[in-house]
């Protein structure tokens, strides 16, 4: 892998702090805040990345999240708080460290431009001209394989500019560019945007089999699905703070709420007071709706008051909230009327989202 040695690949951030279950802390961020004049944009940010882990980080828009991981990428300085990565200690890089850790990052910008004066080949072959020092000869196949490895059909367009190709295709292109050189650590800023959705889904295991070599992760997206589907944490931020960090399905083991739905043998005019004490709904379409904490309640204890109470049960349903619902629970603070609007899709976009 370019850029740092084996040995700097292998030691962990000299850390105080929990690593991810059974990993190296390899990403350490503590108290980060960034201000930009008046504005207090990041408010003390405080994650973790184990060594090869996959993290993704969720957030509305404006929330911070380009503006966290441009601290990763170098482009913002660490002016208050701790950024550590392997054994770099980002406010405190010497010129050559600031070289040898850009040498071992693979990063797309959220507004990532390519050179239009390059050819295709030029462009994603850069890093291995600037990092690597290859020679031109050998940078062709790379190119090639890192074009193929995100379904781009690399010899028709290795000689095109990159103006000639679709938005979707130039993302997929920076894609190629960010691992082109086999970096240790992966850093995107939203890399599937404008990516069609059976294409995204293929870009996604590409960057899970990244893990599996060894590389960290750590990327931005709106797709809450590409979320569940690509982390093995979310980490989730909202006015600059993290607000929830955990596995989608511990996360959502923490919301602790389920909601059953009782399908009664009649008709019901109303409810049981014993059921309506439970804070039971009645529908519209006649079924009851209980929402429960499963670490409070069971199934069963419900099921017992509706048969107390007489009732009989045709038919009975659970379900749980899912990641769109957590986030929400997390994020709308902003806008009670976020919530409303977002129900409608998965995807969590500009303010409207
Ligand atoms: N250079 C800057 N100067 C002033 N304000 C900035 C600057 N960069 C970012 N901000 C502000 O910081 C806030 C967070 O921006 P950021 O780009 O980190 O959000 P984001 O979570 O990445 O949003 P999106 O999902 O839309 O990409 C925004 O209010 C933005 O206007
Ligand atoms: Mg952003």
């Amino acid at each position: 892998m370019a850029g740092w040695s084996a040995e700097e690949m292998e030691r962990p951030v000299p850390a105080d702090q929990v690593a991810p279950e059974g990993r190296e802390v390899f990403i350490s961020i503590r108290g980060l805040h960034k201000r930009f004049g008046p504005r207090h944009i990041l408010r003390g940010i405080d994650l973790d990345v184990g060594k090869g882990e996959t993290v993704v980080i969720l957030g509305l828009s404006g929330s911070g999240k380009t503006t966290l991981i441009k601290h990763l990428m170098l482009s913002l300085p660490v002016d208050e708080g701790a950024v550590r990565v392997g054994r770099f200690d980002l406010a405190r890089l010497s010129t050559d460290d600031r070289e040898a850790y850009r040498g071992g990052m693979g990063v797309v910008f959220q507004h990532a431009a390519l050179l239009g004066s390059l050819t295709v080949e030029e462009n994603v072959g850069l890093p291995l001209v600037e990092v690597e020092r290859l020679p031109t000869e050998a940078v062709r196949p790379r190119v090639v394989a890192a074009l193929k490895r995100v379904f781009l059909p690399a010899e028709e367009i290795l000689h095109l500019k990159p103006d000639s190709l679709s938005g979707g295709m130039r993302r997929r292109l920076l894609v190629a560019k960010a691992l082109v050189h086999s970096p240790p650590v992966v850093v995107l800023d939203e890399p599937t945007a404008g990516v069609d959705v059976e294409l995204r889904r293929s870009l996604w295991s590409y960057m899970r089999s990244l893990n599996a070599q060894g590389v960290t992760v750590v990327l931005t997206t709106h797709y809450l699905e590409e979320a569940e589907a690509l982390c093995d944490r979310l980490a989730i931020i909202d006015h600059g703070q993290v607000v929830a960090v955990g596995a989608t399905r511990e996360l959502l083991a923490r919301l602790d709420e389920k909601e059953l739905h009782l399908t009664p043998t009649g008709r019901l005019d109303e409810l049981p007071a014993a059921l309506r004490e439970l804070g039971a709904e009645l529908l519209e379409d006649g079924r009851i709706r209980v929402r429960y904490r499963p670490s409070r309640a069971d199934v069963g204890a419900i099921l017992e008051r509706a048969r107390q109470a007489g009732i009989g049960i045709r038919d009975l349903a659970t379900s749980e909230a899912d990641l769109e619902e957590l986030f929400l629970r997390l994020t709308a603070s902003r806008s009670p009327a976020l919530l409303q609007g977002a129900r409608r899709g998965a995807v969590l976009g500009e303010e409207t989202v």
